[in-house]
């Protein structure tokens, strides 16, 4: 049964980032508890540098990740790691850098993978994650247009971790990082729809003015391939963290 996701509307982009890094501690603290890893899916992007930060400083007050397991939602085909505006350097330098997490527990999509390889590599991106027991709480942002991870607009939810071509929208959201439309990559590689439904719990992090429609449309019922983030609908517990410009045009 379809089921809209739950939404909270914090004070500021902080409090919110705050609140999931509070959710993430209990998490890995939980399980630490348990002797079991936590296993996280990962996001790139503006919006999750604050999470990233409040990680880093619950860190610095005790928090240990050496029991953490990661997998990156996606990465940017044909840029090397070093390229500073690969997810590689973006997750080091904000999180993984900072923390004391085991190296070999990070996974993030290789963006130098041969084309003749993509597909077995993804299928192995695929496997590794159902190997480590599968993801406890992935954390998302979202696109102006809908996607998730690099699902564009028309994903289908029936696939998991692919070669994808990216969205007019998200190339131009990705311009002045790159200096120019034209130095974007075109393609990417992310986990599917399909992967992401399949983790315990999904939060989604959206803040400022320009997601407030995109938001507004994830949280209307009717799932549509248009909005890929409408997907979420189809799973059992989601919650969208927002800031107050984000949620603006929620009832
Ligand atoms: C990129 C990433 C997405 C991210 C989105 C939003 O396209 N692939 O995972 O959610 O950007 O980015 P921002 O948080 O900067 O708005």
């Amino acid at each position: 049964m379809p089921k809209v996701p739950a939404f909270h509307i914090f004070p500021s982009a902080k409090a919110a980032s705050t609140a999931l890094a509070d959710e993430i501690s209990q998490l890995i603290r939980s399980r630490e508890a348990e002797e079991r890893p936590t296993v996280l899916g990962l996001a790139t992007g503006n919006t999750p540098i604050q999470l990233y930060a409040e990680l880093v400083r619950l860190h610095e007050e005790g928090l240990s990740f050496r029991n953490v397991v990661t997998f990156n939602l996606d990465e940017y085909i044909g840029i090397s790691r070093e390229n500073p505006e690969s997810y590689w350097q973006f997750m080091h330098s904000h999180l993984f850098d900072r923390i004391d997490i085991v190296p070999e527990n990070i996974h993030i999509p290789e963006s130098t993978v041969l084309s003749k390889n993509l597909e077995s590599y993804c299928s192995s991106y695929e496997r590794q994650i159902t190997e480590a027991g599968g993801i406890d709480l992935q954390v998302l942002g979202i696109g102006r247009n809908g996607h998730i991870g690099f699902n564009e607009p028309g994903a289908s939810p029936e696939v998991a971790t692919h070669a994808t071509e990216l969205n007019s929208v998200t190339i131009d959201d990705a311009a002045q990082a790159f200096g120019g439309a034209t130095h974007v990559p075109r393609r990417a590689i992310t986990m599917g729809v399909k992967t992401i439904l399949t983790a315990r719990r999904i939060t989604l992090l959206a803040f400022g003015t320009g997601k407030a429609g995109i938001v507004e449309r994830a949280l209307t019922p009717g799932i549509t391939a248009k909005v890929p983030a409408t997907y979420l609908q189809s799973h059992h517990d989601t919650t969208f963290f927002l800031d107050q410009e984000a949620g603006a045009q929620l009832a």
